[in-house]
């Protein structure tokens, strides 16, 4: 939910951290600062809103020499987006300064107990109780990692923390629970953060803590020690493929923009190793080992969970899997029956860090069910944590608004049901390879139409744009379609968007069209095609304007007709999701909206 970049080595830190934070940026974007220690102090600088208000702080003030330094980007958790509330914290006597990611659930308590202490505290946040707690304990420990993590072990939560003591101005120590924290070893310096951007132009080479670990890093050395007992742990690092180009916009005006036009090459990434010849069938060892679930458990959260839902289409039609689709927060907390025999979950998330699916994928596997999870982000916690792993090669994604993560995710669980079909014997040969065969076509059909895709959605987001509603319809796998343009629209431009099963108007919605509540259908070439007219003619019936999502060939008489390249269903997704990405981008970018960091969101939800 927030970045925390925390750097040691020989270069000015703090240039360096505010680098780092604009990397960051997407996890939290309602205030910002830093610390460092100069001339025997700890300073700290802070600033409400974006980066940039903090950026001009520092530009008014003196030069910093120091060379440790670390930063935070926050999304609001406890306590309002202020100054007095943004990261980093100092301790009461000043010595200690703590940059947090997460939140301390019991922090209440441990505010009590601190306050009956006489500690004073100015800010709502529970980093300033943790921070506080620290510099306690170490007057009874023997030194500050001890009291670090005595300290951690008294907080129930989830955190990354990164602290700093002007005693010790060049060392930085860190620890994860349940939130993200990498170690970037570079060469005479080290980094902690939130994520792999935040310190990509220094150095590849990371080492991803676990939970429940503590990190000790000056330039020259690292040490990673067991929370619990402070043993050491000995972790390889690992060589992270992607450069910075990768996390840049090559041109575009914002990276939700780059990312809808990368969707033809994360298709071909995705099929990379997967598929060779059509007749050849998919290649999947990720899964080849696991046996053929006899069910399937998808839960997810968001854009990954309409993602799911459109899986479901496939992976019951093609592979003849009966699957359950559910979204991990309403998972977590359902009573469930005891899962069966030879069933199976699978977990569906781009940063691997969101806290809902995570927390399902760890009650699936209490429970005995195997999971399968399906992540973006290498070395995140899902990632980590599954019993295997299928990763999307859909390379980084900046924007908040997800877009190619869930083109790479429909890949996956298409080639998903492929492989599967040729072990349950759903599909024959033939059928498998007509799909495989319109699978490798999708890079150049995307390539060749996006440009225009991208003038249509313009048009009609200058007509549309004022609408303060809006309906998404849909029927069958065009049903998870019309959730996600909602979404879409609704996260970006702020307005009013509904996603219906377009069958379903009848029993209630319908009362709300009027001529200025506009409707987007889906309406492609299908089987489901009739009805969906009929759907439409009904919202037209009542003055409803009507913006029909079709194919080439399809009689509509709608207000505006979008014609889209045809693929037969279900892979017909393909080509309409970057239409309703599009509309949405441009309707936000029209209405001089945030497109790629909209207002109370967050790329990762780190918490529940
Ligand atoms: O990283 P995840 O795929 O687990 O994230 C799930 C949702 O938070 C995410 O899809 C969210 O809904 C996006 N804002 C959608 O654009």
């Amino acid at each position: 939910m927030c970045g925390i970049i925390g750097y040691v080595g020989h270069r000015p830190a703090v240039p360096v951290v505010v680098e780092g934070l604009e990397r960051l940026e997407y996890r939290g974007y309602d205030s910002a600062g830093v610390a460092w220690e100069q001339l025997g102090q700890l300073h700290v600088l802070r600033a409400k809103g974006k980066l940039s208000a903090l950026k001009e702080k520092l530009a008014d003030s003196p030069a910093v020499t120091a060379t440790c330094a670390m930063g935070h980007t926050r999304w609001a958790t406890h306590g309002v987006p202020a100054e007095r509330n943004a990261h980093p914290h100092l301790a009461n006597d000043g010595t200690l300064a703590l940059v947090h990611n997460g939140i301390i659930e019991n922090y209440q308590e441990l505010k009590t107990e601190l306050a009956a202490l006489g500690y004073e505290f100015h800010s709502e946040t529970d980093t300033e109780v943790l921070v506080n707690l620290i510099a306690e304990r170490r007057k009874t420990e023997p030194d500050l990692l001890h009291a670090f993590a005595q300290a951690l072990r008294e907080a129930h939560g989830a955190y990354a923390v990164c602290l700093l003591d002007v005693a010790e101005p060049d060392t930085l120590l860190a620890a994860r629970m349940s939130a993200p924290l990498i170690l970037g070893l570079g060469t005479g310096e080290n980094f902690v953060a939130s994520d792999i951007p935040a310190f990509l132009p220094y150095t590849r080479r990371v080492v991803f803590l676990e939970d429940g670990e503590i990190v000790r890093a000056t330039a020259s050395e690292h040490g990673i020690f067991r929370l619990a007992d402070l043993t050491p742990v000995e972790r390889e690092a690992q060589v992270i493929q992607w450069d910075m180009q990768a996390a840049q916009k090559d041109g575009f005006r914002h990276f939700m923009l780059k990312e809808i036009f990368e969707q033809p090459r994360v298709i071909t990434d995705g099929l990379a190793g997967r598929v060779a010849h059509p007749g050849d069938g998919v290649v999947l060892p990720e899964i080849a080992q696991l046996p053929v679930p006899k069910r399937l458990h998808v839960v997810a959260c968001g854009t990954s969970y309409h993602a799911g839902l459109w899986g479901r289409h496939l992976l019951e039609a093609w592979a003849g899997i009966p699957v359950q689709v559910e979204i991990a927060s309403e998972f977590r907390y359902r009573e469930k029956p005891r899962f069966g025999e030879g069933e199976m979950g699978l977990v569906i998330s781009q940063s691997g860090e969101t806290a809902d699916t995570l927390a399902a994928l760890r009650l699936m596997k209490e429970q005995g069910l195997p999971v399968l999870g399906l992540c973006n982000v290498v070395g995140s916690s899902i990632a980590r944590e599954a019993d295997a792993v299928f990763f999307t090669q859909a390379g980084p994604e900046i924007s908040v608004a997800s877009t190619k993560a869930m083109c790479s995710q429909m890949l996956s669980l298409a080639l998903m049901a492929l492989h599967w079909s040729e072990r349950t014997g759903a599909l024959d040969a033939a059928a498998r390879k007509e799909r495989i065969g319109l699978l490798q076509s999708l890079p150049a059909l995307l390539d060749d139409h996006l440009p225009q895709m991208h003038k249509t959605a313009r048009e009609l987001a200058l007509k549309y744009a004022q609408a303060a509603n809006f309906f998404y319809l849909g029927r069958g796998h065009c049903f998870p379609l019309a959730l996600e343009g909602a979404l879409k629209l609704k996260e970006l431009s702020y307005i009013h968007a509904e996603g219906y099963a377009a069958g379903e108007m009848k029993h209630g919605p319908i009362a709300l069209i009027d001529p200025a509540f506009p409707t987007f259908a889906l309406a492609l070439d299908d089987a489901l095609f009739p009805k969906v007219k009929s759907n439409i003619e009904e919202v037209q019936a009542r003055q409803g304007k009507v913006i029909a999502l079709t194919n080439p060939g399809m009689e509509l008489a709608t207000d505006d007709v979008w014609r889209i390249p045809y693929l037969p269903a279900p892979l017909a997704a393909f080509a309409a999701l970057p239409a309703l990405q599009l509309f949405s981008y441009e309707v936000a970018d029209y209405l001089g909206k945030d497109v790629d960091q909209p207002r109370n969101l967050a790329k990762s939800v780190t918490v529940e």
